[in-house]
C-alpha cells in the first residue's frame, strides 16, 4: 500500500500529485475539502514516504499500485484525480480499472505522450539528477511549474514547492523521469471515460495550456472544463480556494 494522507468521510475522492512532488500539495484541499468527502492523498511510487518500485518503472505501474491501495482500504468505486503526472496515472487507471472509477478530474494534465524532443529532455534530466542535488532539477523547473502572479507575488508557494520538491530521493525522480519519457499515449482512452469528468486548467499554465485541456475535454463525452484565473501549472496550490471550490461544485453536480 502506499504512503496515504486521508481526512474526512463520505465519497471517497483520490488525489494524485504532480512531479516532482508528494502528497504534501494537496494541504489546502485536505483543509477546504476535508468536510464534503473522504480525501485520500497517496505518495505515487518513489515520491514521498512510498518506497520506489524494484521493477521496471511506468505510469501504468503508479496507477496499480493506486488499485492495490484501494483495494488495501476496501475501496471498490472513487473519484480520481490527478495534477499533471497524476493525471497521466489517473488516465491510465480509467483505461485499465474503469470499473473502479466513480468520477475523474484531470487538472493541468494532458493526453499526448511525449514527443522525441520531451523524450531526450527526460535523458537530461535523468543525468543532471544523477550528478547533482535533486535541488538543481527543482530550479530549472520552477519558472514553468508556477505562474508568473505566483512567481511575483506569493513566496511561500514558491517557498513550499522548493521544499516538497528537495525532499525527494534522487532514485525516485530517475525512476518517475523514466516512466513519463516511456508513457504509451493516451488520447483513446478519452472517448471511452463513461463517469462524470471535470478537467481544470490555470490560465498561465505553459507546461499543459489550455489548448490541450481543451482537447481532452472536446474528447471525454459530457465532461467540464473550468479555467482557474491567476494560476500556472500547479493550479491546486496557486489557486486553492478557486480548486477547491471547482471540487465541492463537481461532487455536488455528481448527487444532485
Ligand atoms: C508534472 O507536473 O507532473 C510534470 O510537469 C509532468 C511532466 O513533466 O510531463
Amino acid at each position: 500500500m502506499l504512503a496515504t494522507e486521508i481526512t474526512g468521510n463520505g465519497r471517497p475522492v483520490v488525489l494524485l500529485h504532480a512531479f516532482p512532488l508528494s502528497r504534501g500539495m494537496w494541504r489546502q484541499q485536505h483543509e477546504g475539502l476535508s468536510g464534503h468527502c473522504r480525501l485520500i492523498t497517496p505518495d505515487l511510487p518513489g515520491f514521498g514516504d512510498s518506497p520506489v518500485p524494484h521493477d521496471s518503472p511506468s505510469i501504468e505501474g503508479m496507477a496499480d499500485a493506486v488499485v492495490a491501495t484501494l483495494d488495501s482500504l476496501s475501496l471498490t468505486a472513487v473519484v480520481l484525480g490527478g495534477l499533471s503526472m497524476g493525471g497521466y496515472v489517473a488516465m491510465a487507471f480509467a483505461r485499465k480499472y474503469p470499473q473502479r472509477l466513480a468520477g475523474l478530474i484531470l487538472a493541468d494534465t494532458r493526453s499526448e505522450a511525449d514527443d522525441d524532443a520531451a523524450r531526450a529532455n527526460r535523458d537530461r534530466l535523468i543525468a543532471l539528477v544523477q550528478q547533482n542535488p535533486v535541488s538543481t532539477l527543482v530550479e530549472q523547473m520552477l519558472p514553468k511549474l508556477l505562474g508568473a502572479t505566483t512567481q511575483d507575488s506569493r513566496p511561500e508557494v514558491v517557498a513550499v514547492v522548493r521544499r516538497l520538491a528537495a525532499l525527494q530521493s534522487p532514485a525516485g525522480i530517475i525512476a518517475a523521469l523514466a516512466a513519463l519519457r516511456d508513457r504509451p499515449d493516451a488520447t483513446t482512452v478519452l472517448p471511452t471515460i463513461k463517469v462524470p469528468t471535470l478537467i481544470l486548467v490555470g490560465d498561465q499554465d505553459q507546461i499543459t495550456p489550455l489548448e490541450m485541456a481543451d482537447r481532452m475535454a472536446a474528447a471525454i463525452p459530457g465532461s467540464r472544463r473550468v479555467l482557474l484565473p491567476n494560476a500556472g501549472h500547479l493550479s491546486n496550490m496557486e489557486q486553492p480556494t478557486l480548486f477547491n471550490d471547482a471540487l465541492r461544485e463537481f461532487l455536488f453536480s455528481m448527487t444532485s
